[in-house]
């Protein structure tokens, strides 16, 4: 798990140093730097499976014996599947100090500290590596002895990233064999999301708080559809293979009153079911070790699905998963509030961050939860324009 997030000159932010917990909440203004939070945890990840982020135990020897040749090629890949950040000139800081005109992310993992640091090119899109700080064991695991370098395992854990922009209701959605089943990737837009289920419509969801006790059984479509039915009671999805074409078709039924409707076609059950869906499939595919970033899983639904969905990514950190999820919803902080007060996650899980941002820098204040739910400060401007509307009406 990531514990510790450090962002040197990295957009919004000139230096900032996050705490981060099992189910970590970023709330705030619009363009406060939330996303580029999460952006940067992705680009950690984007730059390592392409190759591009040195992880091995040689890069420091190297460094150490004052070689440069291991990390020639590497760097930070700005554009790329899970996000497209521009060229150096978009991201570095723009007020940065003259004299480190460079650009810096850590992450800390238990005792482990993990760093990166690359030189700024304004007009380059992979931002060469001039500097690596990785931990070393004294044993080595794969050698019999010696120091080797310990591998960061947000970079190699399941992991998902939904962006705020997800897939909309659609006829057909892509059949990607190497994305949905390969790498059990939903995509940025949630747009493997139907073929995942259509593979793994079997599959046992562990026991644990991510099971639904009211779904027609343990496995996979059913809980997804339980967790679908706490937003629209009585719905049930099936995902099908189109044949002939390398498309997969999403399809939903309702309990009525008079027995099971029809199939329905995504178009015409509203928006707010498909725009959830790949959020409900990605708190399901939550492990222990994994990783789900998820930029507002509020978006179309309703207050009491906001506060549900809050509930399933609680059930998703307890089941031992880090969720790190960017929110403008007072539902989704209440509903895990609530998740806190019932029990079914402890209040040290849960990290709370509201950032105050001008577009010229960024200040970050961290609100904890109590066992009872409550916060110990509600800082100017955090969820508090109920109250603001309230006193004007009864004013
Ligand atoms: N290179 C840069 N230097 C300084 N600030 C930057 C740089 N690039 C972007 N920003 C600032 O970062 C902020 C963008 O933040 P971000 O995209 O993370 O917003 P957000 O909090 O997720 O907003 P929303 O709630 O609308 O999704 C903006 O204020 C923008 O001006
Ligand atoms: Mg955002």
């Amino acid at each position: 798990m990531i514990d510790r997030l450090t962002l040197h000159n990295f957009k919004a932010f000139r230096d900032v140093s996050l705490p981060l917990g099992p189910l970590t909440l970023l709330t705030g203004l619009n363009s406060s730097g939330k996303s580029s939070v999460l952006q940067s945890i992705a680009l950690l990840r984007q730059s390592y499976e392409a190759g591009d982020l040195a992880v091995s135990e040689y890069i420091p020897e190297a460094q150490r014996a004052g070689l440069t040749v291991s990390v020639m090629n590497q760097g930070f890949l700005l554009n790329g599947e899970l996000v497209g950040l521009g060229t150096g000139e978009d991201v570095l800081h723009e007020d940065f100090a003259e004299e480190e005109a460079r650009i810096g992310l850590a992450v800390d993992e238990g005792p482990f500290h993990y760093g990166w640091t690359v030189e700024y090119e304004a007009e380059q899109n992979l931002l060469p590596l001039l500097d690596v700080d990785l931990p070393f064991t004294s044993e080595g695991r794969d050698r019999p002895a010696g120091p080797q370098a310990v591998a960061p395992s947000f970079l190699t854990a399941p992991f998902q990233y939904l962006h705020a922009d997800r897939i909309s209701p659609a006829e057909f959605y892509p059949r990607d064999h190497h994305a949905a089943i390969g790498r059990a990737f939903l995509g940025v837009r949630g747009e493997h999301t139907v073929n995942f289920l259509r593979h793994h419509t079997r599959d046992e969801v562990p026991a644990g708080p991510l099971r639904h006790p009211a779904a027609a059984s343990d496995l996979f479509l059913d809980q997804a559809a339980a967790w679908m039915g706490e937003l629209c009671p009585g719905v049930d999805i099936q995902a099908a293979a189109v044949k002939g074409a390398d498309a997969v078709q999403l399809s939903y039924g309702f309990q009525g009153t008079l027995g099971p409707t029809r199939r329905r076609r995504p178009s015409n059950v509203g928006f707010g079911l498909t725009y959830v869906l790949p959020i409900v499939v990605a708190c399901l595919t939550a492990r222990p070790g994994s990783l789900v970033l998820l930029e507002n899983p509020e978006a179309h639904l309703h207050p009491q699905g906001q506060t549900r969905m809050a509930a399933l990514a609680a059930a998703a950190a307890a089941q031992g998963a880090q969720v790190i999820m960017e929110t403008h919803s007072d539902h989704v902080i209440n509903g895990v509030r609530l998740a806190v007060k019932q029990g079914q996650l402890a209040p040290e899980s849960v990290v709370l961050h509201y950032f105050r941002g001008d577009g010229t820098g960024v200040e970050v204040v961290s609100p904890r939860v109590d066992t009872d739910g409550m916060l110990d400060q509600w800082p100017e401007g955090f969820f508090d324009e109920l109250e603001n509307t309230l006193d004007q009406l009864i004013g």
